[in-house]
């Protein structure tokens, strides 16, 4: 068992492979936490705990005269609220009486095998390999008969912990919850870097390292999805952890909707981190008898540096997290009608498209926007899901069938969380969107949003696109959100839970998407919000891949996958080859360079292929041919980023290894060209060192040994955004 409890000890210790966590029940039932990181023997901590008379940090009643027993100093597992401890809080409860407490104590705990599971929300799943075990501790305050059940299930062998709570009223009043954390993680000191991934929409999940300093550092949304803004995946590191070296805990929210995290540096040089629902414009009512479930967080902690912490997400999220059969299926190689054609199309226009593109080795074609309703623009038509007939002459099923004939697969772009003034279905139900009363609505790219916090709307999303599905040879979906939610008050609710809706909004939409894309496993459903504004775990529940970013910029690429990939697989991230002058930045970089780039994800086109001249088709073709070779080693090795593209100006390089070590893919990109530049290296990682390499073009092997100590020279000839990709395969 990899959780166990010492009576002796009152100490409760979960174990993964490299791993341990341990917290310990104290002599007045409080759930202290003693400690996380690398995996110990020795497990008996108490002398850790340093009691002293702090002032102005209060006590507790049950501890009398005891002046050294203060919450507000000890490390806790979940803390309590209104009660000594001045702390960011995992909880906030407004009680029957008006009361703004809770106190938290062990009430009993349980140990079982296997997983939890979490009802409406996405969470992670145990495969046949896994041992997974579960913590359950009820922890009770014995004045409002409030309960909060914390839940620990430890992977052991993928050293990932993974944590929620559900909050029970076991009183008798109705409770208000204003604050929710799914974890609160204390360490008793604060010698600590900060990394986040912050961003815009077109410059998405942009690394971030700053050091912890005094007071609450904060990041998170509340616009209603996880965000271009800031990303639900936080990593806590020491000062001198880099890629290869040192300590480094991931915390990974499960949701896709208003999230917080925050971490303090207190008074006395500790820290305590919590993550969760956003307390903005959040506030549960809880009457009595009913629970609360908090989402899941993924943590994972890494002795090693900051690769293997990505290593450990990369491997859970591959194999625990999508719930769609394609996560472990090849992709296809999409072309996409959206930068080809935008609003402007019709059959004949789209049909070259495809005809051109399967040419050069597509596979699949996305007839993204503007297919259906009154859609010249994107000023309406969002919820008229009825083809534009006098665009599509066949409808959506004649063109489906004439795409299917040419031997490409059929794909369709939607976005049925919204809706436009100016359409059939606001027309009809103008009380379907979110809006507040006596005041205007607000609106983003001129569309309003759907209320999911009801059911009746669900249903009719559910609805039409079952019958899209069932009716049209369709094999993939890019299911789009291009703005965040405001005006977040739904006229089925009373007053006082209207601050329900957001998370009310979320439960909708995985309700939506179980009843659509668990019904449909034969087809891949890929997740988009403008781009990458809702890249988080539970959409990767549902989609295999998202598209990554609406910046198909080569060169901004690089940060953006770069940033991407500390926590999500590089199958997760799509990403297109477009024309240059790129049309987000206006920048020119190679062909061959944006192919290279392309191919650090799941590979794609996303222009017009009837303009490519006979050379540059060639180049597209050759690039596909090489994309299918690679894809086994992107979609299952080892992902190694080789260079950081924030302090590494010249060139930016990452490599993929395949689990057996026997072939590799090594990419550089070289991004500030200099007049007689310095002779540049690259030192790849993750070879066998006792193996020879053969390299794809050259007339010489390699040991592994010499590849990571040496390097390879990078060409001198290389200009301004030129790429080069060398393809490593061991000598028999
Ligand atoms: C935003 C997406 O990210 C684009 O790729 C495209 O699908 C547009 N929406 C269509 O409106």
């Amino acid at each position: 068992m990899s959780i166990r409890f010492s009576e002796e000890s009152q100490t409760f210790s979960l174990r993964t492979k490299s791993s341990s966590y341990i917290m310990r029940r104290n002599e007045y039932g409080y759930l202290l936490h003693m400690y996380y990181g690398e995996r110990l023997e020795d497990e008996n901590l108490d002398y850790l705990i340093q009691l002293q008379d702090r002032g102005f940090s209060p006590n507790p009643n049950e501890v009398g005269n005891d002046r050294t027993f203060s919450l507000d100093v000890l490390p806790q597992e979940f803390s309590s609220d209104g009660i000594c401890d001045y702390r960011i809080c995992s909880i906030e409860v407004k009680n029957g009486d008006g009361s703004f407490a809770f106190s938290g104590k062990v009430a009993d705990y349980r140990i079982n095998s296997g997983k939890y599971e979490l009802k409406g929300m996405p969470s992670l799943w145990t495969t046949e390999e896994d041992t997974v075990d579960t913590l359950e501790i009820r922890l009770e305050d014995t004045a409002t008969n409030l309960n909060v059940i914390l839940y620990y299930s430890v992977f052991e062998e993928k050293d990932i912990i993974t944590r929620t709570v559900r909050v029970v009223n076991r009183g008798s009043d109705t409770v208000y919850l204003n604050r929710v954390m799914s974890v609160t993680m204390d360490f008793m000191d604060s010698d600590y870097d900060l990394i986040h991934f912050d961003g815009r929409h077109t410059m998405e999940r942009e690394l971030h390292r700053v050091p912890l300093s005094y007071g609450v550092q904060s990041i998170g949304s509340c616009r209603g999805a996880s965000s271009h803004q800031h990303n639900p995946f936080m990593i806590l590191c020491s000062k001198d952890t880099t890629e290869d070296f040192g300590h480094c805990y991931g915390f990974s929210l499960v949701y896709s909707g208003n999230f917080l995290c925050e971490v303090e540096k207190d008074q006395y040089d500790q820290t305590r981190l919590t993550m969760g629902l956003h307390t903005k414009y959040f506030s549960w009512q809880l009457k009595a008898g009913e629970s609360f479930q908090a989402p899941e967080v993924v943590m994972a902690y890494s002795g090693r540096g900051l690769t293997h912490l990505s290593h450990l997400y990369h491997h859970i999220y591959r194999n625990n997290l999508c719930r769609s059969p394609y996560a472990k299926l090849p992709r296809q190689i999409v072309i996409n009608s959206w930068e080809a054609a935008y609003f402007t199309f019709d059959e004949e226009k789209l049909l070259n498209i495809a005809r051109a593109a399967l040419d050069m080795g597509a596979e699949l074609f996305v007839l993204d926007d503007g297919w259906f309703g009154k859609r010249d623009d994107d000023s309406s038509g969002l919820g008229d899901w009825e083809v534009n007939t006098d665009k599509l002459s066949h409808g959506l099923d004649g063109l489906a069938d004439r795409i299917c004939g040419m031997g490409l697969q059929f794909g369709l772009w939607v976005e049925p969380e919204m809706i436009s003034e100016n359409s059939n279905l606001y027309r009809e139900h103008p009380d379907w969107c979110l809006q507040m009363p006596h005041r205007p609505v607000s609106r983003g790219r001129y569309q309003l949003v759907l209320d999911l916090s009801r059911k009746d709307v669900c249903d009719y999303i559910i609805g039409f696109m079952n019958h899209i599905l069932d009716t049209v040879k369709v094999s993939y979906i890019k299911w789009d959100m291009n703005r965040n939610i405001t005006d977040a008050w739904s006229s089925i609710e009373e007053a006082d839970k209207q601050g329900e809706i957001y998370h009310r909004y979320m439960l909708g939409l995985y309700y939506v998407l179980d009843h659509i894309v668990l019904t449909h496993p034969d087809v891949l459903f890929v997740g988009c919000s403008g781009g990458g504004g809702r890249y988080d775990p539970g959409m990767l529940y549902y989609h295999p891949q998202i598209w990554c970013s609406d910046n198909t910029d080569a060169a901004a690429r690089l940060k953006i996958q770069y940033g991407t990939s500390f926590a999500y697989p590089i199958q997760t991230m799509e990403s297109h080859v477009s024309v240059c002058p790129n049309h987000q930045t206006g920048r020119t970089v190679p062909l061959h360079t944006r192919g290279v780039v392309a191919m650090d994800g799941i590979f794609g086109y996303e222009l017009d292929a009837t303009k490519l001249t006979a050379d540059e088709k060639a180049e597209c073709r050759e690039q596909t041919i090489r994309y299918k070779k690679y894809y086994p080693l992107i979609a299952q090795g080892d992902y190694y980023r080789l260079t950081n593209p924030y302090e590494d100006l010249y060139l930016t390089a990452w490599e993929h290894v395949s689990p057996d070590r026997k072939y590799a893919l090594l990419c550089v990109v070289l991004t500030d060209k200099e007049a007689n530049a310095p002779q540049k290296y690259v030192k790849l990682k993750g070879l066998d060192p006792n193996k020879f390499y053969k390299i794809e073009g050259m007339d010489r092997s390699f040991s592994g040994q010499l590849l990571m100590s040496a390097g390879l020279p990078v060409p001198f000839s290389l200009g301004q955004y030129e790429a080069v990709q060398y393809y490593l395969e061991t000598e028999e």
